[in-house]
């Protein structure tokens, strides 16, 4: 399916409608009691795009209620933060935030690479790390895959079997959407490794675009703010988080399918069939991107952020596997052989459930856009990640999605807008 960009100011006119709504009816407190009607539907949808531009009372508010969340990105000139965003090169290679994290879904997917490689086949998705070499020539791996070339340095305990001077590696990894995280999800990168958004951007702005000219700070911070702003959230739900506080709440579901798959996001031990409660033990939480009490393996807390569920021991996407050594804190080593530690590379630390093979648990809300799923892209739909669970759940526990279960849970996951 090719990309269709639509304006970014109708997106906008959506989200201001229903924010207008909500204020007008008195919304906006910090309970889950609004939360509920908040998705906006395709007839919501249609009409806000027949109602045009956005209103200018709402554009001068948008700095206050930015500010609601994150202070630091309180001043906002939108039209500069969105040509830095979306036109700026710093010098270098020609690509842009845009490039790769485009405004229908704030990532790229294997189609759209297709799409773009039809029209234009020097786009500058293709360069660099985008290349199959990252030297520039190849596109079959972002064509097919829609992987980026990442460069991680290894810490000073790590290194690899066959390479040991080596002091970085190169992991082959999705984009991850730019909607609803950079406003509502402090943990940055797949791994976690970047502290903020100032210092992410300036790493893409090195990076993926080999800058030639040093981003100053107060393009960094409008590059943060701009990525607060309506267009980067999935639906008004999100927003609405965002700006009011308004805490989203799991939608009842209608059908028969979307009320048996609700039970697995509910926050409940595990017990009977350990299917309610299954999925809420890493996917709780307003945003559905951290552990709950009841997950069944340690450690047993709220709030964790990083965990493993097989992507990277599995390899579907059938990528290369390195061979690791950590030199543990006790003095002895472990060797792990896995296409992509995730956050073991970062914590330097083999041996902790929370490092090896982990990655940032994803937010769950707009996902049904945001296609394809997991840090190496190789769930392409939401039912591959459906039957990943399955075969995860078999390999590591005596649980069964039964093909029933795994379309319930499907069903499910798309009213999350
Ligand atoms: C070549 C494609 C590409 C370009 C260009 C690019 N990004 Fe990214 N972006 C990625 C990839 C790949 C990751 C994840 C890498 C990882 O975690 O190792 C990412 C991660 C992110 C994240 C964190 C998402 C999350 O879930 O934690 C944000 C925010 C982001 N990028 C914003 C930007 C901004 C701002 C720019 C422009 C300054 C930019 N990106 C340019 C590919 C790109
Ligand atoms: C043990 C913790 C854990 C449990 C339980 C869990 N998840 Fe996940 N989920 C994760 C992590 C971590 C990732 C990212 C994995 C990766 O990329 O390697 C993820 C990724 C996903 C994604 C992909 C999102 C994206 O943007 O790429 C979906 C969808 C998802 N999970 C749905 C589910 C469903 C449905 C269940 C229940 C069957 C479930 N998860 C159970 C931790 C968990």
């Amino acid at each position: 399916m090719p990309l269709t960009y639509r304006p970014r100011q109708a997106h906008w006119a959506l989200l201001l409608a229903t924010t207008l709504a909500l204020a007008a009816c008195g919304g906006g407190g910090d309970g889950p009691a609004s939360a509920e009607t908040a998705t906006p539907d395709d007839a919501e949808h249609a009409a806000a795009l027949a109602a045009g531009a956005a209103d200018a009372s709402f554009d001068a508010a948008l700095p206050s209620l930015i500010a609601r969340r994150k202070p630091q990105f309180a001043f906002l000139d939108f039209a500069k933060g969105r040509r830095l965003f979306e036109r700026e090169t710093f010098g270098g290679n020609g690509r842009t935030c845009l490039t790769c994290h485009s405004r229908e879904t704030g990532t790229t997917s294997p189609a759209d690479a297709q799409h773009r490689f039809a029209v234009n086949p020097a786009d500058p998705l293709f360069l660099a790390d985008g290349s199959d070499d990252g030297q520039g020539h190849g596109s079959t791996r972002m064509r097919q895959d829609a992987t980026v070339l990442v460069r991680i340095a290894l810490p000073e305990n790590v290194s690899l079997a066959n390479d040991p001077t080596a002091r970085s590696v190169v992991l082959r990894r999705g984009i991850p959407s730019t909607l609803n995280t950079p406003a509502l999800d402090d943990v940055l990168m797949l791994d976690g490794r970047q502290p903020d958004l100032p210092a992410q951007a300036r790493g893409a702005i090195a990076d993926h675009a080999q800058a030639t000219r040093e981003p100053r700070a107060d393009e960094l911070a409008l590059i943060a703010a701009f990525q607060q702003t309506p267009a980067f959230f999935s639906s008004a739900t999100m927003l609405k988080y965002a700006y009011f506080g308004a805490t989203p709440a799991l939608p009842p579901g209608r059908t028969e399918a979307e009320k048996r798959g609700r039970r697995f996001f509910v926050d409940a031990p595990l017990q009977g069939d350990f299917k309610t409660g299954l999925c809420s033990g890493c996917h709780s939480g307003p945003m559905l991107n951290e552990t709950n009490e009841f997950i069944p393996a340690p450690p047993f807390r709220r709030g964790g952020r990083f965990q493993s569920v097989g992507v990277s021991e599995f390899n579907v996407a059938g990528n290369p596997v390195l061979d690791v050594v950590f030199r543990n804190a006790d003095g002895t080593t472990t060797t792990v052989s896995s296409p992509d530690p995730g956050r073991a590379l970062i914590t330097g630390n083999a041996q902790d459930v929370e490092s090896l093979n982990a990655f940032k648990i994803p937010s769950l809300w707009g996902v049904a856009r945001t296609a394809p799923y997991f840090h190496d892209n190789s769930a392409r739909t939401l039912e591959d990640v459906a039957r990943h669970y399955a075969q995860f759940f078999a390999a590591v526990s005596p649980i069964v999605l039964t093909p029933e279960d795994q379309a319930d849970m499907v069903a499910y996951m798309k009213l999350l807008r």
